[in-house]
């Protein structure tokens, strides 16, 4: 099956593979995970530290094929306040050599309500639900990208067991410029007051960009500390392209995978240790393996999430890296996962 998608054009795949998942097609790699691998953050209980990043399943359409695959938290999204159709295609590249990707999609979703419809409708299926999450983003041709924040805030509360705020998509014009201090803090701010008027209160965080300077990671980690943000979530795609060999290197759109991967980790690092530890990280950027899904952790991130090595190396490689993490914190003589969080450099 998974030869057979990589055989088709990127977008394609992608449609085929939500719709096997949608339909319970997707293979069953459930099982119970290695105790070592168990955590708790943000007051939520995870079996294992591996999620899905967030714009695989961006309608809430596959969820249950994707807890099947084994992962411990699945994120879906970036939705938007009102249905849009994103960029022209192609707007997919895959950098087989590179073992990259770079998209350009510009939040093509169906909107929050058939997003909500969707993710109650998957869920409802679910007899061990994994951790959902819910991101959020804002619509291009939004007057304010502001106000769109704030009522999806209130759309996604009831049901989310957390909420990433994307501000760092490089696909819609100016969304970046939110990361900037005065607005994030505004942004933020206000986005937290919603939340804490909310009957449930789930966990919020910001996911950000790899292309932010220190000054930038380190104010926008010193308003999450001061506002009491649950995290943040360490990187998005980059505008960058470091040493790409593949054609379609100067494609314009986010470039995600093998060549983040270091990038992610240094901001995750930066993160840590400008708090010492106090802000909690979700680590994203280039995991492809136990090794990578450890340097992210010893980094300081307390969970991690994957996207590009599922396209290149198919769904089994969720229960590749969690195998290989257990290895790899027993042969390193941790006590569990918790005791292994920003020990790099120590
Ligand atoms: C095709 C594609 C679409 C994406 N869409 C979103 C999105 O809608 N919202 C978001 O926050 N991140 C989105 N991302 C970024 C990923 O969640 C992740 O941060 C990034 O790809 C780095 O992880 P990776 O190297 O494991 O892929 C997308 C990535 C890809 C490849």
């Amino acid at each position: 099956m998974h030869k057979l998608l990589y055989n088709l054009s990127p977008e394609t795949a992608h449609n085929l593979a939500i719709w096997a998942l949608h339909n319970g097609l997707a293979p069953d790699y459930r099982e119970s995970d290695d105790p070592i691998l168990a955590s708790e953050i943000f007051g939520l209980k995870f079996t294992n530290p591996i999620g899905m990043a967030a714009g695989f399943d961006k309608n809430a359409r596959a969820i249950n094929g994707l807890a099947k695959l084994g992962f411990g938290f699945v994120e879906a999204g970036s939705v938007t306040p009102r249905q849009q159709a994103g960029n022209p295609k192609p707007r997919i590249f895959r950098l087989t050599e590179d073992e990259a990707i770079i998209n350009r999609l510009g939040f093509n979703n169906a909107g929050i309500e058939e997003f909500l419809k969707n993710y109650a409708a998957s869920t409802a299926k679910l007899k061990t639900k994994p951790i959902l999450g819910i991101n959020i983003g804002a619509n291009k041709d939004s007057e304010n990208f502001y106000d769109d924040y704030l009522i999806l805030i209130e759309r996604a509360t009831p049901l989310a067991d957390y909420i990433t705020v994307n501000i760092s998509s490089p696909n819609t014009p100016g969304l970046r410029d939110l990361q900037k201090k005065e607005a994030i803090a505004k942004l933020l701010k206000d986005v937290l007051e919603i939340r804490n008027a909310q009957k449930r209160k789930p966990p919020l965080l910001v996911k950000i960009a790899p292309d932010l300077t220190d000054e930038e990671v380190f104010a926008i980690t010193d308003i999450a500390q001061e506002l009491k943000l649950d995290g943040i979530i360490a990187t998005n795609t980059t505008i960058k392209r470091p040493h790409l060999t593949n054609i379609s290197a100067n494609e314009t759109g986010g470039l995600s995978g093998k060549p983040l991967r270091d990038t992610a980790t240094e901001i995750i690092r930066k993160i840590y240790s400008h708090s010492n530890g106090a802000v909690k990280i979700i680590g994203v950027g280039g995991v492809a393996s136990g090794e990578d899904a450890f340097e992210k952790i010893a980094a300081g991130a307390s969970l991690v999430q994957i996207y590009t090595s599922l396209i290149y190396k198919g769904p089994r490689v969720v229960r590749d890296i969690k195998h290989e993490l257990a290895a790899i914190l027993k042969q390193r003589g941790f006590k569990n996962l918790q005791s292994a969080i920003g020990t790099a450099g120590k």
